[in-house]
């Protein structure tokens, strides 16, 4: 296990210290040390290219669900034992990475196996035949165990329930969305459960959100998928109630610029939260899924993006085990405390409506190669501050601000602060997808008027690329450029989620307004089907 790595480099640091000081001094140094400094691990994530079933009208047959199952987990195998023969301690593979996501409840069901809870204390690898005909479980298992790694995958549950329940689904079957993971005996030590499904008609909302974390010897582990990252429960919970260290992140995510491409928003969830993300996505260039990466509290360590090829991308990277307790660690930000105390710039007067995807933003462009301004939408005011290295004439830049419910389905309460690059020179096109720019900063500086604690930090730039070590924020909630002139920027954001404000925030707190969740989620999904957010 993991023991063995940590030790040898606290011995390694013993031993170099040793040579030029007596032990007794260097073991005292090293306990005055903060010893965290030590405790890391080496993370790895897998985006895979997903290997999809045909499309079918009617079930296949449980053989050849499994095949096609096998074929997948065949892929995940020589990720999974490269990754463990470099050394890593915990993998991440990416939702739905065994059939894809194009099913019917009736269809899914042969690919579903009953998966019990962790409790149970069950290794399939040594005890095959324990809960019946689960071959999947029993392989993923076996991998976890034969390359001594904690491995996540995503695979589907079926739990039988009674008819008599009124909700039980007329097959006599409730189906999951579930990440499990295997510790490095092969022992099942997670399952959860997906709460926010996006568009998954194959599958059933649990009662309440699951909050599902499990210890290791190198931090402690909380567990959710995809759409989930939008909400409070589980994923704020899990950070801010049971202080995991690290998130581990299975998604299939659509990318949507400017503001949801997974590298972006991700790396920023991580920051926002202050915790470790391990993110793994699923590879579908034509779908717009690609993005995968390890994020720390700082900064990213590494990311992947490639709209180029078809092929799959395993990651690695060293991460604390402790963030709380690291140097590294950032301090607490209070979002709003600059935008708040400084006299607000002149509010623009050719402040005009835009929309990023249908939310109604109000923007301003940013007229001159320097400025301050201001722009404001309702109880929100985001203020700007910059300095481009050149104007460039065939490039326009706005300052928007949007708050309230966002989307088709208004579930979900925004606030935003963003300057982004406009499609073309053409105001009309501010807010468009763009991927490319060439402007760089020789400073910014953007701020809001936040009522809410759970503010996200974006910065992308052309050709989406990340901008790792090239920004921060200071404590009094400034999102600002460091380390010299930007790189060409897309969007720099701040953005907020008010989770109280949410639309049905109480959902999942009792089954049933989880009910009235459901039938409104059902209704809302069917005009929302075409894009929007992700998988
Ligand atoms: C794991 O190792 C055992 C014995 O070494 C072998 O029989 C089995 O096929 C391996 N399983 C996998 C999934 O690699
Ligand atoms: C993990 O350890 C903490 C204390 O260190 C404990 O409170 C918590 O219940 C443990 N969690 C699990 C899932 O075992
Ligand atoms: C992928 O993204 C591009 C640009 O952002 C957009 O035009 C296109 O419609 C997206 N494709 C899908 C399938 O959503
Ligand atoms: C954040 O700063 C503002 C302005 O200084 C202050 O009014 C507010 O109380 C602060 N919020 C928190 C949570 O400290
Ligand atoms: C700003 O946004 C609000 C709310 O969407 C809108 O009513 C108002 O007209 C906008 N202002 C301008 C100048 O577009
Ligand atoms: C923006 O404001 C700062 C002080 O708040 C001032 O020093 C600077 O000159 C202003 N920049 C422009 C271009 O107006
Ligand atoms: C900007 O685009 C809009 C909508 O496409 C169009 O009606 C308008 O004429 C364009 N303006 C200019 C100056 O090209």
């Amino acid at each position: 296990m993991n023991v063995t790595y940590d030790f040898r480099s606290y011995q390694e640091v013993l031993a170099m210290i040793g040579s030029s000081f007596p032990t007794s001094a260097a073991v005292f140094a090293l306990l005055a040390l903060n010893v965290s400094a030590l405790d890391t691990f080496l993370a790895a994530v897998y985006e895979h290219a997903i290997i999809l079933p045909n499309k079918a009208e009617t079930p296949v047959s449980q053989e050849d669900a499994l095949l096609l199952m096998n074929k997948n987990i065949d892929i995940l195998e020589k990720a999974i034992t490269e990754a463990a023969e470099k050394g890593a301690q915990i993998i991440v593979t990416p939702e739905d990475a065994l059939y894809g996501w194009d099913f019917t409840r009736e269809t899914i069901f042969p690919y579903l196996e009953n998966i019990p809870d962790p409790q149970v204390n069950w290794i399939p690898c040594q005890d095959t035949h324990r809960f019946g005909h689960t071959p999947v479980q029993t392989r993923l298992s076996c991998l976890a165990k034969n390359n001594s790694v904690y491995v996540l995958v995503n695979i589907g549950d079926k739990k039988p329930c009674n008819s008599r329940d009124s909700t039980c689904p007329s097959n006599g079957y409730y189906q999951y969305n579930t990440n499990v993971v295997y510790d490095t005996e092969g022992k099942l030590v997670a399952r959860y459960h997906k709460y926010h499904l996006y568009s998954e008609p194959q599958f059933d909302v649990p009662k309440k959100p699951e909050l599902v974390t499990f210890n290791t010897s190198f931090g402690r582990f909380g567990i959710f998928t995809c759409f989930d990252i939008l909400f409070h429960d589980p994923a704020v919970t899990l950070v801010e109630g049971f202080q995991v260290d690290t998130i581990l992140f299975p998604t299939a995510w659509m990318n949507v610029l400017p503001l949801l491409t997974a590298i972006e928003f991700h790396s920023a969830w991580a920051m926002g939260m202050r915790v470790n993300l391990l993110v793994a996505n699923t590879h579908h260039v034509s779908l717009n899924m690609t993005g995968s990466g390890i994020y720390a509290p700082h900064s990213p360590k590494v990311y992947h993006y490639d709209m180029e090829t078809a092929s799959g991308k395993l990651l690695l990277s060293e991460v604390d085990s402790h963030p709380r307790v690291s140097p590294a660690y950032p301090a607490a930000i209070n979002w709003s405390a600059y935008a708040r105390t400084i006299k607000p710039f002149p509010i623009q007067k050719n402040t005009f409506g835009g929309f990023i995807s249908r939310d109604e933003f109000n923007f301003t462009e940013l007229y001159e190669s320097a400025g301050n301004l201001t722009v404001c939408q309702k109880e929100l005011c985001c203020h700007l501050s910059y300095r481009m290295l050149e104007k460039e004439e065939n490039e326009v830049y706005v300052l928007g601000a949007f708050t309230g419910l966002h989307g088709r389905r208004r579930l979900e309460y925004w606030q935003v602060c963003t300057m982004l690059k406009c499609k073309t020179a053409n105001l009309t096109t501010c807010g468009q997808p763009v991927e490319t720019a060439s402007t760089r900063f020789e400073m910014f500086s953007l701020s809001g008027t936040f009522e809410t604690k759970y503010v996200f930090p974006e910065v992308l730039l052309s050709k989406i690329h990340l901008s790792p070590g090239k920004f921060e924020v200071l404590k009094d909630g400034r999102l600002v450029n460091k380390n010299g002139t930007s790189g060409p920027i897309l969007t720099v954001s701040l953005f907020g989620r008010w989770y109280t404000k949410d639309l049905l925030y109480n959902s999942g707190r009792t089954s049933n307004s989880a009910r009235s969740y459901l039938l409104i989620s059902i209704l809302l999904m069917i005009t929302a089907l075409q894009n929007i957010v992700m998988a």
